[in-house]
């Protein structure tokens, strides 16, 4: 019995292990890919996200172009923690560079998870990684279609009690584009919140980064190129000695059910321009959602071993 889903991503290094691992779990059928700005820009993410499926032998997949920005907001990147390739030292194959083939789609085309869907002849689970600014647009434009085909939407983003990545308060998904995160609540789709308040419970440590970068898997070596950037960051910007991969839990989820505990709150999103932009807080007036509180680190742990097999276990040889 496999599970039907649409990722909707901003490759980004967290992003890249996670598609990883979702396209290494038959249990999951990738019906498509949709790609948003936010780690990088739109030209980027769709590179990326095109470049580690085919590593990972799934060239099949199709991946489909969203939006290049925010509903209102100005774009803005995160260089600083993913490289201005959006992977790190990894090395982005295609193109990307200037507009090329993942330019922002034309005013008249539908937006990207509406396509997506559109290739689903079923309800399908939507698993977002980046900003909501692709579900919004599918929102707006045809709200009966994203009602009866998303089943389920289990994203990363948001944080109830944990401290933000962005500011005090906001992770970068919530904080790029508060609006879409508003729109999506007030569609009351079934959303899981899958927030910092458990994602930053997993983390890869320095040491397993430099294994995997002895690995014989080309994939791993790439995703290890990619991860060492991010460790680089993490430990100038946090003072970790290793690097918080967020969006794994997410597929980890799907491929197994209790991997997280979640609540249900009832959220609003602050969509100001203070300190508070992005805050993902308790309201009895807001959406029902289902935030995960809590999360079985080892058991994903396990899992990713589908991705990096088991080169993360040997002792680092010797110098
Ligand atoms: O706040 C973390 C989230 O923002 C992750 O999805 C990361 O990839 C970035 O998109
Ligand atoms: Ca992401």
């Amino acid at each position: 019995m496999t599970t039907a889903i649409i990722i909707d991503t901003d490759p980004g290094i967290d992003d890249v292990v996670t598609l990883a691992l979702a396209a290494r779990s038959p249990e999951l059928e990738i019906v498509a890919v949709t790609t948003t700005y936010g780690n990088a820009t739109l030209a980027r993410t769709t590179r990326n996200a095109r470049h580690v499926l085919a590593l990972a032998g799934r060239s099949d997949i199709p991946v489909i172009p969203g939006a290049d920005r925010p509903l209102v907001r100005p774009l803005v990147t995160a260089p600083e923690t993913h490289g201005e390739s959006g992977v790190g030292h990894a090395e982005p194959e295609g193109e990307g560079e200037g507009e090329g083939e993942a330019g922002p789609p034309s005013s008249s085309a539908l937006p990207a998870v509406v396509v997506a869907l559109h290739l689903a002849d079923a309800p399908i689970t939507l698993v977002t990684l980046g900003p909501l600014t692709n579900l919004a647009h599918a929102l707006r434009t045809d709200p009966d279609l994203v009602v009866t085909r998303v089943r389920r939407h289990i994203g990363m983003f948001g944080s109830l009690h944990e401290r933000g990545n962005t500011n005090r308060w906001a992770d970068f998904n919530a904080w790029c584009d508060p609006e879409a995160v508003a729109e999506v609540f007030g569609a009351e789709l079934p959303t899981e919140m899958v927030g910092l308040d458990v994602t930053r419970r997993m983390t890869l440590d320095r040491a397993e980064v430099v294994r995997l970068g002895r690995s014989s898997d080309p994939l791993v070596r790439w995703l290890a190129d990619a991860l060492r950037f991010y460790v680089e960051f993490h430990c100038r910007q946090e003072r970790l000695d290793g690097c918080v991969v967020n969006d794994v839990l997410t597929i980890g989820q799907l491929l197994e059910p209790h991997l997280l505990d979640f609540a249900r709150f009832r959220l609003k999103i602050d969509t100001g321009d203070g300190e508070y932009r992005g805050r993902t807080l308790s309201d009895p007036a807001g959406a029902a959602i289902r935030v995960a509180l809590d999360v079985d680190v080892t058991a994903m742990r396990r899992l990713l071993d589908r991705v990096f097999g088991h080169a993360w276990d040997r002792p680092v040889a010797e110098e």
